[in-house]
């Protein structure tokens, strides 16, 4: 056992590594966001992810080495999670890294110095495993006096790593801590490797020295690198003497949680049932809280897809528990109770990050209702014994959103399994679908020649924020049907690459640029700027030719296209503000589409804007524009940028260099972002800012629509003329609208009333003859009637009528085939008629059926629908039989 003057508490462990490797001087990285700067990966899942330009000689660092502790997300296991005491979706992984400036007789010495020195973990509980030829490592340790029993060698599958399958990659030696004799499987040949929990791997020291390749093949790396990873929660499970990952401090801090809410009781080595939901919940809540809080946002694809399933998979668990509310967002608490100090992110985001988790936890509890209603009755049908097909699991997943391992977990607790197989193949045909409505797709199929040409040209150089004008551009490419030519002639369609431009092409929601490419005899309109990897695109119709590869031109933007362009992208910036302002600074943007006729923007918010927001919104950005502010626009680096308070967008990736635009230059500006879009120089040139529509988009994004100067105007005229023209349709003032169409309405209500009564009143023959039909029995009057034309809401009105006309006790049956061909039922009586023994309910429940339907309701009133309007006669008849008339 670890002596008390070692770290023990996780807080402690973490700090006490990364100071050990800073003492020996290693840089400290903050943990990197688990969105990944690489497309290769979905997310991170190792410490090693930031540091793989270093790796590839692409970057170079000074010092010897780095050393961080990195949020990881793995969901590779998701499915044992629970089931053990090791496997976990979110958990903390330190590391020490180096690229060339430490050995690997190094590496080893710090590993075995920092588990018995600082960590006082006792040499001979100490386990190592090399890669099977790796005689190097096997005999650093034993020079460094680990005993030959103590050392194991394991092939690739243990020894050998690799964050995904290209990139750096390398052998492996693994250290295992021995937790004893009882426990685990007590095989007595339990070794390292082994599946069961005895021997806990709790640090891996990779040697990365190859960069697999696409094709498999595996060049050496350029230097011979270290990339070590510990589970900061094995550790702390090892230092607080316990056997698992989930009894450590913060861990068990959350299972605590679960069982409060629950009532459920965590038993340790129990690995099934209510203690391995209550882990499941525990595990995956935080990998929830920090997905979303570093900008992943549920979805039903890549990473947002994980995050959903992790999610619902902790609501279902929850509903295992029978915890039967809401409760997710008290997981997101404890969990910045727990870690906000390391991760000041969940605190900065935990508003956005709850609001977030209770709507995808209550749209998802519907799911949970809908699907499991149909997956029940798919159930109920099944022999004992018998397989789920993988169509029923199909449609649970299509329709209901129903996630496959929950139809997998309510199927074998009711003893069935599933086809998965057929759920597969199912699935499979469904992208081959979604594939085939894929309509040929210009930059797919011209993908290939855009990747060449993005390798060998230089980013095209863009020249358009201040000119919309440039002479002397040069081609240096022409691109027509995906093939590169060398000429272009007139009448032909073609792609044109400029060496340097003022065409702004589409990006960060701003559409590209239109206008006219020229030159003496040539000239060509653009209809549209696309980037394809920094290589901008002119989208051109050759209007007179030829142009040939080498030509120089002139490059003429949209002069008038361009502004609107600029107006409505300063307006989105505006806007932004304004939300964060009215709204809360949960706000952040989603999407955003910057066209010349209007511009429209996604934000994550969780109820619709209410009309008195929207005009606070509207009244703030017409403010600023009024104020005539300026629109300043800086390049610096992406530190300083948000020290300065810049809007970065919610999980974006920026480059070092950035561009701010700030509305204003006082120290606290209205709006500043981050933004490569063309802006106006002036609020003023906006002219004025009209909301269009606020509507949502999906659980938890709204988006509004807006206009600005011309296009306001526009808008504001358009609806002068509606307006216009409603006051001549009504036959008034415009300024008298309003209360005609009140007065019109008082009018519409006055006859309708006049109507129902004409229909239900004394004047409907109908009623009269069942007035007059009404059967004495004694202790109160009946009347049992058809009522041609009423609707189901109507026959209150009749009962009301019958009442008025008929003094003393009275009831009713009435009945009536309403618009739709469907009948209505109506029984009820006054409190006289009940007290003599009408009942209304029983009467409506007894002739229902008759009518194809069922109701029922109080003594004094009851209603009934049907299917069957031919029934009425019958049903009627029953009634009075029923009650003795
Ligand atoms: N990158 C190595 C791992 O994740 C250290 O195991």
């Amino acid at each position: 056992m670890p002596a008390s003057t070692t770290p023990t508490t996780t807080a402690e462990i973490r700090s006490a590594f990364l100071k050990f490797f800073e003492d020996r001087g290693c840089k400290l990285f903050p943990s990197s966001s688990l969105i990944p700067d690489d497309p290769s990966l979905l997310l991170a899942n190792a410490g090693m992810n930031q540091f793989k330009p270093y790796y590839q000689g692409k970057k170079t660092m000074h010092e010897i080495g780095a050393t961080s502790c990195q949020k990881c997300v793995r969901t590779n296991d998701i499915d044992i999670i629970g089931c053990d005491g090791r496997h976990a979706s979110f958990f903390e992984m330190l590391g020490n890294f180096s690229f060339g400036g430490v050995s690997k007789e190094q590496a080893c010495r710090w590993a075995l110095e920092l588990s018995t020195e600082v960590f006082g973990l006792p040499k001979d509980r100490l386990h190592f495993t090399v890669f099977t030829d790796d005689d190097e490592t096997h005999d650093i340790w034993r020079s460094l006096g680990v005993a030959e029993d103590h050392i194991s060698r394991l092939g690739e599958d243990d020894n050998f790593w690799a964050a995904g399958p290209t990139g750096p990659c390398g052998p492996c030696s693994e250290i295992y801590y021995d937790m004893g004799e009882d426990v685990g499987c007590g095989r007595p040949d339990c070794a390292p490797g082994c599946d069961c929990d005895r021997f806990l791997e709790y640090w891996n020291l990779v040697f990365t020295q190859f960069d697999r390749q696409e094709d498999g093949s595996m060049p050496e790396l350029p230097h011979r690198n270290l990339d070590t990873g510990m589970g900061l929660e094995r550790m702390s499970a090892i230092m607080q003497g316990k056997t698992s990952f989930f009894d450590s401090d913060i861990m068990q801090g959350l299972i605590k949680l679960g069982e409060e809410i629950s009532g459920a009781a965590y038993v340790s080595d129990d690995y099934e049932g209510p203690s391995r939901s209550l882990r499941i919940i525990a595990d995956h809540a935080r990998s929830v809280d920090f997905m979303i809080s570093d900008g992943i946002l549920p979805s039903n694809e890549g990473r947002g897809y994980v995050l959903r399933r992790l999610l619902r998979r902790a609501v279902f668990h929850g509903r295992l528990l029978g915890v039967s509310g809401a409760f997710l967002t008290r997981f997101i608490d404890r969990v910045n109770e727990l870690m906000g100090d390391a991760y000041p992110e969940l605190v900065k985001n935990a508003t956005l990050v709850k609001g977030i988790v209770s709507a995808e936890e209550e749209r998802f509890s519907q799911t949970l209702d809908n699907g499991r209603v149909y997956l029940d009755e798919a159930l109920s049908k099944l022999a004992e014994g018998e397989t789920l097909p993988g169509s029923a699991a199909f449609m649970l997943h299509d329709t209901f959103g129903f996630p496959v391992d929950l139809t997998v977990e309510i199927a074998e607790g009711a003893g069935h399994a599933v086809d998965i197989e057929g759920f597969n193949r199912e699935m499979e045909a469904q992208r081959e679908r979604a594939r085939a409505n894929v309509k040929g797709d210009a930059w797919g199929t011209f993908n290939d020649v855009w990747t060449e040409l993005s390798d060998t040209l230089a980013p095209t150089e863009f020249c358009g924020y201040d000119a919309d004008e440039l002479e002397g551009a040069r081609v240096l490419a022409i691109v027509r049907d995906g093939e590169r030519v060398e000429r272009a002639d007139a009448g032909e369609a073609v792609e044109v690459v400029l060496d340097r431009t003022p065409f702004y092409a589409e990006m960060g929601g701003q559409v590209g640029d239109t206008g006219v490419l020229s030159s003496g005899d040539f000239s060509a309109s653009v209809s549209d700027t696309k980037a394809h990897n920094g290589i901008y695109a002119h989208v051109a119709h050759v209007e007179k030719g030829p142009l040939a590869e080498g030509d120089v031109v002139s490059a003429t933007v949209d002069h008038h296209r361009r502004e609107l362009l600029r107006r409505n992208h300063t307006a989105t910036h505006l806007l932004d503000a304004a939300l964060k302002e009215v709204l809360g600074e949960h706000v952040n943007q989603a999407g955003s589409l910057v066209t010349p006729e209007r511009l429209r923007f996604d934000f994550t918010h969780f109820e619709a804007v209410t009309a008195d927001e929207l005009a606070r919104i509207e009244e703030l950005v017409n403010r600023e524009i009024f104020a005539a502010k300026p629109v300043v626009t800086q390049e610096m680096g992406i530190d300083e940028a948000k020290a300065a308070g810049a809007v970065a967008l919610f999980g974006e990736k920026y480059g070092d260099r950035v561009r701010v635009v700030s509305v204003g230059t006082e120290e606290r500006p209205f709006s500043r972002e981050l933004c490569g879009g063309t802006h106006a120089r002036n609020t003023a040139e906006v002219g004025l800012f009209r909301i269009v529509s606020e509507s949502s988009t999906g659980a938890n994004v709204r988006r509004i629509e807006a206009v600005t100067s011309e296009g306001a105007i526009a808008f504001l005229e358009d609806r002068a003329r509606l307006l216009a023209e409603s006051a001549s349709a009504l036959k008034c003032r415009v300024d008298e609208v309003p209360a005609r169409i009140a007065s019109l309405q008082k009018d519409l209500h006055a006859v309708e009333q006049k109507l129902k009564a004409a229909l239900t009143g004394g004047a409907s023959d109908a009623m009269a003859s069942a007035i007059q039909g009404a059967v004495d029995l004694g202790a109160y009057r009946l009347v049992v009637a058809e009522l041609p034309g009423l609707e189901a809401s109507d026959l209150r009105s009749a009962w009301d009528t019958v009442r008025q006309k008929i003094e003393g006790p009275v009831a009713c049956v009435l009945a009536s085939v309403t618009s739709k061909g469907t009948p209505a039922l109506i029984a009820a009586g006054t409190d006289e008629a009940v007290a003599a023994g009408f009942k209304a309910g029983a009467i409506i429940k007894q002739i229902a059926p008759l009518v194809g339907g069922g109701g029922g309701g109080r003594p004094n009133m009851a209603q009934a629908g049907g299917k069957n309007a031919a029934g009425i006669a019958d049903a009627l008849a029953a009634a009075r039989t029923a009650l003795g008339a």
